[in-house]
């Protein structure tokens, strides 16, 4: 028989087995018979070789042709038989009940802080951000604090050890942040005003749980800085930002206060029919003041040319007093029982 002639015989053979196999491990027998070293195919292939010179080409080109049909034969059948390996062996019964995924929902501390951030936009505030792990400078000495201040004993916190310190000795100064006021340094360190901030975060502080405290909580500090900024601002400002959160009616008061950043400096109550519900006319909700000369020059701004004012709250004060929770400890619980209810 004619070399030219044994090739579609060979080809026409691999192609049936190739499609009989009816599981993978048959299709790799069918190409180990054929495409395999000592296969049948690749059997012709060794041929080639000893051909009289004129018929190589043809030979050669035929040769080939047929291997790529095969090639694509034996890639197609595999493609088939692997899907079917992956399909189920059992019949799938529709009409068992499906499975249940309950919607999530935002905590309700990202709720409320989400509140607060939409109330501050209208007004033209933006969020600022700044990092948890904190130092010294920024936490208290650029606000006015330094290490022999009072102020510092009521926000005793957590310092960091530096990576292969001994001794529990605190790296130079490296905390995690008392209250999110740090982040005031380092937005005016970088910005030229005016300034209008408001900073949702995390802060810390070295206490023990119990029902109106925890080691972790949240705040949202702001931050107006401008040329005449007054305390009618600041009282204007505070006034219809917990109107939105509290309700309508709420009114608000400042009593005189010490904080070391502000002067002068105020606590801020506020009451409305939620203070009522809990029985008290007027409750303590936040800090405020106008930003103190000594802030201004730390971060290089003139104060004879900047005014500005500062506040910052606890939003889970804010969470509690809105929705009438009397335990702190249950936003970081995670049990969905609580959760669900908001
Ligand atoms: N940083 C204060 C705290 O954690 C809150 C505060 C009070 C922030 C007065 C201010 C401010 O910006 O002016 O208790």
């Amino acid at each position: 028989m004619k070399f030219l002639d044994e090739i579609e015989p060979v080809k026409q053979a691999a192609l049936a087995q190739l499609g009989a196999a009816s599981d993978l491990a048959q299709l790799e027998q069918a190409r180990v018979d054929f495409l395999g070293s000592h296969g049948k195919f690749t059997g012709l292939m060794k041929q080639l070789g000893a051909l009289p010179k004129e018929e190589k080409p043809a030979a050669g080109k035929a040769v080939n042709a047929a291997k790529v049909e095969l090639e694509a034969a034996l890639a197609a059948r595999r493609g088939e038989l692997e899907l079917r390996a992956a399909l189920p062996t059992e019949p799938t019964d529709f009409t068992l009940p499906g499975r249940r995924r309950p919607l999530g929902k935002l905590h309700p501390l990202t709720q409320v802080t989400e509140d607060i951030v939409r109330s501050f936009r209208k007004i033209g505030f933006v969020v600022a951000d700044g990092p948890e792990v904190e130092n010294e400078y920024y936490c208290f000495d650029a606000l006015n604090t330094p290490a022999d201040h009072p102020a510092r004993d009521t926000q005793d916190t957590f310092f960091l050890q530096a990576p292969g310190e001994q001794g529990g000795k605190p790296a130079a100064g490296t905390l995690l942040r008392t209250h999110t006021s740090s982040v005031q340094i380092r937005v005016m360190e970088k910005q030229a005003p005016p300034v209008r901030i408001i900073v949702p975060g995390r802060v810390y502080r070295r206490d023990n749980a119990d029902a109106t405290h925890n080691p972790t909580f949240h705040q949202v500090e702001g931050l107006y800085v401008d040329r005449g900024v007054t305390v009618s601002d600041l009282k204007g400002t505070v006034e219809f930002v917990f109107r939105e959160l509290m309700g309508e009616e709420t009114r608000i008061r400042f009593r005189p206060h010490y904080f070391s950043y502000t002067e002068p400096s105020f606590e801020i109550d506020f009451s409305s029919g939620l203070t009522r519900k809990m029985g008290k006319e007027w409750l303590e909700i936040a800090g405020c003041g106008m930003v103190h000369p000594k802030v201004f020059e730390n971060v290089g701004y003139d104060p004879e040319v900047w005014t500005g004012w500062a506040f910052g709250f606890g939003i889970e004060r804010i969470a509690m007093i809105r929705y009438g929770i009397n335990d702190i400890r249950l936003f970081y619980e995670n049990d969905t029982r609580f959760l669900r209810q908001f």
